[in-house]
């Protein structure tokens, strides 16, 4: 039998202490292992100050932790690299600039230039965010929705093997949610990669998640990782779906049953 392919993501026994502002240490995360196979799409929830956002950070290679380790592609994370896209809860687009240099800008800032071939591909992921017509629009002319597919479709230009999403709806309204998130499940399909999306929604784990880790309060640690078995392509079906519903009461009852340590 061949050997089990490495995982694209690989956190082994990671630790994350940091100074608060008084001195005093504060451990964010503890022992920490997870590991996501190639085109896996995983989604980390779990209460305020658990430590997602720091996990994202050491994978994106922001952050060196201070005991175990990171591995991406089966080597040592320590620089951010170039096959990570990452989007963050807030739009984070540069106001002075049209929507069309937004999305190349990281190229731009990089290189010194932008391609023809990343015009080219900006403008394709324009199309499908359904935003064509606004490229030379300047942030503030669009809605919050709108500004965060920007975001998203920035992330995506150099098309990265791995996409780290920090909250990327939370500040959408219920139906741009909905409609965000079966966007990001058919680009997820047209252009497979390996995802870790952080969500205050169980729901939103559900719909999107091959997996859901779900995360103890202070210090982090990994309480438990639950499969999620719905078939895919996810539709509005999915949502309507009495397994769904049923998946996500559990989901609850276990998140609200695991009291503070
Ligand atoms: N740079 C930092 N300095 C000090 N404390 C930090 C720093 N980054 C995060 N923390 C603390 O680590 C804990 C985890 O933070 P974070 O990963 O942002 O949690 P989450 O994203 O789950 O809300 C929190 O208590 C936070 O205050
Ligand atoms: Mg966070």
């Amino acid at each position: 039998m061949p050997a089990a392919p490495s995982p694209v993501i690989d956190l082994n026994a990671v630790t994350q202490t940091f100074v608060s502002s008084d001195g005093s240490p504060v451990t964010a995360l503890q022992d920490v292992d997870l590991r996501l196979r190639r085109h896996e799409f995983v989604s980390l929830i779990g209460p305020s100050g658990c430590g997602k956002s720091t996990i994202l950070r050491l994978i994106a290679g922001l952050l060196r932790p201070t005991s175990g380790e990171v591995r991406i592609f089966d080597l040592p994370v320590t620089e951010p690299r170039d096959e990570i896209g990452m989007v963050f809860q807030k739009p984070t687009l540069l106001p002075w600039l049209s929507v069309l240099d937004n999305i190349t800008f990281p190229m731009k800032h990089k290189y010194g230039r932008v391609d023809e071939k990343d015009l080219v591909r900006a403008r394709e992921l324009l199309a499908m965010i359904g935003l064509q017509d606004f490229g030379h629009k300047r942030p503030d002319e669009l809605s919050g929705g709108m500004q965060q597919r920007v975001s998203i479709a920035r992330s995506l230009l150099h098309d990265p093997e791995i996409l780290l999403m920090d909250e990327p709806f939370s500040a959408l309204d219920a139906l741009t949610r909905d409609e965000m998130s079966f966007e990001l499940l058919r680009i997820w399909n047209e252009r497979p990669k390996t995802v870790v999306f952080v969500t205050h929604s169980i729901q939103e784990a559900l719909l999107l998640s091959d997996r859901i880790v779900v995360m103890s309060a202070r210090p982090g640690r990994v309480a438990d990782i639950i499969d999620v078995p719905l078939a895919r392509p996810r539709t509005l079906a999915t949502l309507a779906d009495p397994r769904f519903t049923q998946m996500a009461n559990d989901i609850r009852v276990q998140v609200f049953s695991r009291k503070p340590e």
